[in-house]
């Protein structure tokens, strides 16, 4: 029965599924191979660990793979083994986050300078150009920080009358202690711009207990769609704006299909993004979850087909005994 060819694909995922943009990545990834029965897909998590990460990716290698799938966590001590597996001959796809090595096969993800430019713009556009401005970034080792930050700048620059001041938080709680600070030194601030949806809402939290959380706009990434998502927050109030930034779970799979098929794919592979606002937050929910009702319809009708096919081959082989005896 297995006469399609099976085509094995390992992820390796960096951080833990507690962070539901990740368990997004990892769920849309396992739907999309659902779809295509001759896949196998394994993922494995590094927790937030480059050295685990590292060693998920050897082992993976230790049997055969036809496609390599990377969502780095840093972009510098996972390079020799990216190299390793390109030397291989291993088509290697990384996502999300950039790694300092153009020896992999494929790019995928959202363009995190433009996210920055749109969270500019937008500040720029609703503020008529004069606001006082917080950006709280998160470390600065890893590329979409640094993406979003410049993007930011570039826009912000142009006018001289948004001010703007930078805080780094590299977790939930130093953002909790350096925005606290924050809030105390500035009577007034308009605008919050956060490395994510998260931050940007625990940045509403602690506006929240100072008593200012209404008198700041808060603008997050991310944009997911699920109750805690940030496109919730938006129909909630609290953020005034999130810009969508996709996890490319689908897509990964399906560039991985290509690779395995040895056809010919992009290098860089840029996924869209926009902004998420009230005007269009409910339009974009319903979309989404139309989406995921069309993705388990056909989950069901695969395993309906695969439940056929078993009945089929028991009552083939029934019928084998028969004839023979
Ligand atoms: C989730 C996350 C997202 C962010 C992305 C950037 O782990 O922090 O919130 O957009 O990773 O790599």
């Amino acid at each position: 029965e297995d006469n399609q060819k099976r085509i094995v694909i390992g992820f390796s995922q960096s951080i833990s599924e507690e962070d539901s943009w990740r368990k997004s990545m990892d769920n849309t990834m396992m739907v999309e191979a659902s779809l295509h029965p001759e896949i196998d897909l394994t993922i494995s998590n590094a927790n937030g660990s480059t050295k685990k990460q590292i060693n998920d990716i050897e082992k993976m290698m230790e049997h055969h793979l036809d496609v390599l799938i990377v969502a780095p966590y840093g972009s510098d001590s996972i390079v020799p083994v990216i190299e390793k597996a390109n030397k291989k001959g291993i088509p290697v796809i990384i996502v999300d986050r950039k790694v300092n090595t153009s020896n992999y096969t494929s790019f995928l993800g959202a363009d995190n300078v433009e996210v920055g430019h749109i969270a500019g713009k937008y500040i720029a556009s609703m503020s008529n150009a004069h606001a006082n401005v917080v950006e709280i970034k998160a470390t600065t080792d890893i590329s979409p920080s640094v993406e979003r930050s410049l993007g930011f700048k570039q826009i912000i620059d142009q006018y001289p009358n948004i001010k703007k001041v930078s805080i780094s938080a590299p977790n939930l709680e130093s953002l909790n202690n350096n925005f606290s600070k924050v809030l105390d030194s500035m009577q007034r601030i308009d605008y919050v711009f956060a490395f994510n949806d998260n931050m940007a809402l625990q940045a509403w939290e602690v506006a929240k207990r100072k008593g200012r959380e209404k008198n700041i706009k808060f603008i997050g990434i991310d944009g997911l769609n699920d109750p805690n998502g940030g496109i919730q927050a938006v129909k909630d109030g609290k953020l005034t704006a999130t810009i969508l930034y996709p996890t490319g779970g689908s897509e990964a799979i399906k560039l991985a299909i290509k690779l395995a098929n040895k056809e010919i794919v992009s290098k860089n592979n840029i996924l869209n993004t926009t902004l998420i606002d009230s005007l269009n937050a409910d339009i974009m929910s319903n979309q989404f979850d139309k989406i995921s009702v069309q993705q388990s319809d056909i989950e069901l009708q695969q395993n309906k087909i695969k439940e056929q096919e078993k009945k089929y081959s028991t009552q083939r082989n029934l019928l084998i005994v028969i004839i023979l005896f």
